[in-house]
């Protein structure tokens, strides 16, 4: 056995943290926080963006020094100047961005960093007490592998398994599953069940509702800094973990209408573009945007994705194929002909492509209508029905901010995608190509966008939605492609009706599903 450290104490939880409290310059992050881990427990730790849990956990993990409050390990209290503290004392951290060095191998990742790290490494005893924790934990994993050839859930599998090399009994993931695709995910619960079956302590931070439903024991809510409660997950509802998440009421579910599908918008044909690296990333997609739709597709991000939007919306040259909008040929146009012709792209990098972040409100809403009425007279723009313009978008999607002269880098993500889908959406756009839309958002900020994108589905856009989220596109999506290396798997017509499974196993590269007869009608319609 790995020879755990911790003595078996009975009842003593195997960590409390009590009265915590952080300050950073002008935000309390946390605010007299107590939460506790048991032997054994998946404790799952729930908020909203900038709740205060990475900091919580931070702390835990000995990143920060908390301003007030104490950290109790087995009963003794304890502090930590670094992670190494945190680490001896048996606590162990896995990032969101795991923080390997990807030049290595896997082996290698696991020693650095180890002040016991001997002069001569013992490569072959490294490698096989690997192999015996990867067995011992359900991990697959191969020790001589270079970091940088790993798949994103490799590598997390090997910060975690660095945890447990290190005798972790408690282990802290900072939205683990963020990164993952559905099977991914479900190995790591696997991983976590053998965990606790073990003895560990996991703490399990997400903000994915239906996971923390089925995965924790305890669930812990943090709000503005505070603890909004402690309850047992068989104990709560969805309902209820998301009122004491945003601390009112929150409507969860959305309302997608009955349809028919409008006239066609945006065709594509066959189209065939280069990543930035000169490597394809579009390898013979054809789709047909129409009015009152939402064409989802899903995939892990980096499958070529971003690339099919650059190319959609003007942004990105084709080797070959074709680009039409409302029936004229558009693939040698500028992109501000795109803009012209109503054809919106709501990148997923709001900071970079989306908006000039130096520029305050009222420029960031005209970027794209400068050099058009009403905005522009003449030469000149009209600053005064700019400001206008840029407090109607700020009232009606609740852009929160103090001024419109607000430089936009100011903004919390949230209010920043706000400004940016109002100013995309706002009209009725013919066409809307939307990139991870609440990515990085909460579930308050989350419903409202979800809501906005819906809204203009009925008023009659047409809208290409690229997600990660499988739940979102299952929510909002009439029709559904799965992307992978460039290709489509597969587009499904009724994708509420699909094993999510199914849509996970293509997500990965897998078998692509038979032909059934109606998307064979359909892509027959979209020619
Ligand atoms: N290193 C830091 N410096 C300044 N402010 C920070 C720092 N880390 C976090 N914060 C702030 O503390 C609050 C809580 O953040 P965080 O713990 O990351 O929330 P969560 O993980 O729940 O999204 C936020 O307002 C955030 O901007
Ligand atoms: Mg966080």
């Amino acid at each position: 056995m790995a020879g755990l450290k911790f003595r078996d104490v009975g009842d003593v939880p195997l960590v409390e943290m009590k009265g915590i409290t952080k300050r950073f310059s002008g935000v309390t992050a946390n605010r007299d926080v107590s939460f506790s881990v048991e032997a054994g427990e998946v404790h799952a730790l729930l908020g909203e963006n900038g709740a205060g849990k990475s900091t919580l956990m931070n702390i835990l993990y000995g990143l920060y020094r908390p301003d007030k409050g104490q950290i109790f390990v087995q009963g003794k209290a304890r502090e930590f100047h670094s992670p190494k503290d945190a680490i001896a004392a048996g606590i162990g951290m896995v990032h969101q961005h795991f923080m390997l060095v990807q030049t290595h191998s896997v082996w290698e990742n696991m020693i650095l960093g180890m002040k016991e790290t001997p002069f001569i490494l013992p490569r072959k005893k490294i490698q096989d007490r690997i192999a015996e924790i990867s067995e011992q934990y359900g991990m697959q994993i191969d020790p001589s592998a270079a970091v940088w050839q790993l798949s994103t859930g490799e590598q997390q599998r090997v910060a975690l398994l660095r945890m447990l090399y290190r005798n972790a009994k408690v282990l802290i993931l900072d939205e683990p599953t963020a990164v993952l695709t559905p099977q991914e995910s479900e190995k790591l619960f696997g991983t976590i069940r053998r965990m606790t079956r073990e003895g560990h302590g996991v703490v399990f931070i997400s903000h994915k509702l239906k996971e923390v439903m089925s995965e924790a024991g305890r669930v812990t809510v943090l709000r503005g800094g505070l603890n909004a409660g402690t309850v047992a997950a068989s104990k709560t509802r969805e309902e209820a973990l998301a009122e004491m998440m945003v601390g009112r009421k929150a409507s969860l579910g959305l309302e997608r209408k009955p349809m028919a599908r409008g006239d066609s918008v945006l065709e594509a044909k066959e189209i065939h573009v280069l990543g930035d690296r000169g490597i394809k990333a579009v390898n013979g997609v054809s789709l047909c945007l129409k009015r009152y739709e939402i064409f989802g597709v899903a995939g892990v991000a980096g499958n070529g994705q971003r690339e099919l939007c650059e190319a959609l919306s003007g942004l990105r040259p084709l080797i070959s194929g074709e680009i039409s909008v409302n029936g004229a040929r558009m693939d040698r146009e500028s992109p501000r002909s795109f803009i012209d012709e109503g054809v919106h792209y709501i990148p997923s990098d709001r900071k970079g492509t989306g908006m000039a972040s130096g520029m305050d409100i009222v420029n960031n809403s005209i970027l794209k209508k400068y050099w058009s009425k009403p905005v522009a007279k003449g030469f000149f723009i009209d600053w005064g029905t700019s400001a206008d313009y840029a407090e109607e978008i700020v009232e009606s999607f609740g852009v929160s901010v103090s001024s419109l002269s607000t430089p936009v880098r100011n903004l919390s993500g949230g209010n920043l995608q706000k400004l940016l889908m109002g100013r995309e959406l706002s009209g009725t756009p013919n066409a809307v190509i939307v990139m991870h839309p609440t990515w990085g958002l909460d579930v308050s900020a989350t419903h409202y966008v979800r809501d906005q994108i819906l809204a203009r589905r009925e008023s009659g856009s047409a809208i290409l939605l690229i997600s990660e989220d499988l739940d979102e596109l299952m929510a909002l999506s009439d029709r559904l492609a799965v992307m992978f290396k460039g290709e489509f798997m597969d587009v499904l017509d009724n994708p509420g009706t699909v094993p999510i499974k199914e849509i996970g196993i293509m997500m990965a590269g897998g078998h692509k599903r038979p032909r059934t007869a109606a998307s064979k009608a359909d892509r027959e319609a979209s020619r």
